[in-house]
């Protein structure tokens, strides 16, 4: 059996640069080698309800801006397949059954359920369907035969508690399901960025994101406005680049060209930073050289978006399109594990 490659998205919000960097940049990645017969992005509407059960028009805006991110990076509906969760019935019919091989106290162990637990302040009045979402996270996976699941590393217990339920399964009932596999960013460094005010990632609770959509003037305005080294403060200061957001953004996009295009006093990244650490570099031309070094990157993405977002209903066909193809793969694999159970009385 081949590559099958499989990840999605809650619509809570826009993508920002912190998913670019995260994820997206290796899906599109992903998508250019073609290494896989099949690849599938979908957007996790159902699993955002767990935690939006009261604003679902936040769910309904989100899925719109998420779609009109996946084309503008370059995802490419002809080489991709786009789905919406909630309109894959199968996917639930699976997550019922998977539910009686899971435990409890085993959700209620799984890290990022936890950490997330405290987040939501949800105390002791946590929602089943929010405690249950790894189950259905794993109906997500294996409905599709998924062998690699692009993520960052927060959802490692979640394909970690997929994988649990792809065994279980299968000694139960015979094999059936595919054990799927994480595929994290490689430099774990460039797999978070941090917040522009330097918290530890971009949020859009803490109002401190870049989002892929941002005009060139809102990306100008934050990132001149960005957190640095608060005790650089006049330029001949040497300052610190370690904890620096204005450098962590420039590690995770600077190419050794925008130098020669934009700031040739340096051949790389690794002078600049000698320079700033000894002192003598100002912020404000730091920034300016990140926003034009973002831009780049940037701007092309916005162009895709202005040309999509005149296509809106193209978008949504998009969609559709891709809706029924995912739910044809996941009737597949509901009948097979309908089978293994026993439970296909009419066949
Ligand atoms: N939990 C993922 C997130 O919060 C979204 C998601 C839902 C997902 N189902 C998935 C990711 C299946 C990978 C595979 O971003």
């Amino acid at each position: 059996m081949g590559n099958i490659i499989l990840t999605g998205d809650r619509p809570t919000g826009k993508l920002h640069l912190g998913h670019y960097v995260g994820s997206l940049r290796s899906r599109l990645k992903l998508q250019e080698e073609g290494n896989y017969d099949e690849m599938y992005v979908f957007i996790a509407d159902v699993q955002a309800l767990t935690d939006h059960a009261k604003n679902p028009e936040i769910i309904k805006a989100s899925l719109r801006e998420v779609a009109l991110d996946y084309l503008s990076i370059g995802l490419d509906p002809n080489k991709v397949t786009f789905f919406i969760q909630s309109m894959v019935p199968e996917l639930s019919e699976l997550t019922i059954y998977y539910m009686n091989l899971v435990t409890l106290a085993r959700l209620e162990r799984n890290p990022t359920v936890k950490s997330e637990i405290k987040q939501k302040n949800f105390n002791n009045d946590i929602p089943v369907g929010f405690l249950n979402y790894p189950i259905s996270q794993a109906a997500d996976i294996t409905a599709f035969g998924a062998t690699i699941v692009p993520v960052g590393d927060d959802q490692l217990p979640m394909i970690e508690q997929a994988r649990e339920i792809v065994r279980s399964f299968n000694h139960l009932y015979g094999e059936t399901l595919v054990e799927p596999k994480a595929l994290v960013p490689e430099n774990k460094m460039l797999g978070r960025l941090p917040g522009l005010d330097g918290k530890a990632k971009m949020s859009k609770t803490l109002g401190n994101c870049i989002y892929l959509s941002d005009s060139s003037e809102e990306v100008k305005r934050k990132v001149m406005s960005m957190y640095t080294d608060p005790n650089h403060i006049k330029v001949e200061d040497p300052g610190n680049t370690k904890d620096n957001p204005v450098f962590l953004y420039l590690e995770a996009f600077v190419k050794d060209e925008h130098f020669k295009k934009y700031w040739d006093e340096y051949n790389n990244l690794d002078e600049l930073k000698a320079h700033y650490e000894r002192g003598g570099v100002g912020d404000m031309k730091v920034k300016k050289f990140l926003y034009q070094v973002i831009e780049e990157e940037l701007e092309p993405i916005r162009k895709r978006r202005a040309f999509w977002e005149t296509r809106i209903d193209e978008v949504y066909k998009i969609l559709e399109e891709g809706t029924k193809k995912a739910r044809k793969r996941a009737s597949k694999t509901l009948k097979d594990v309908k089978k293994a159970m026993q439970i296909n009385y009419f066949e």
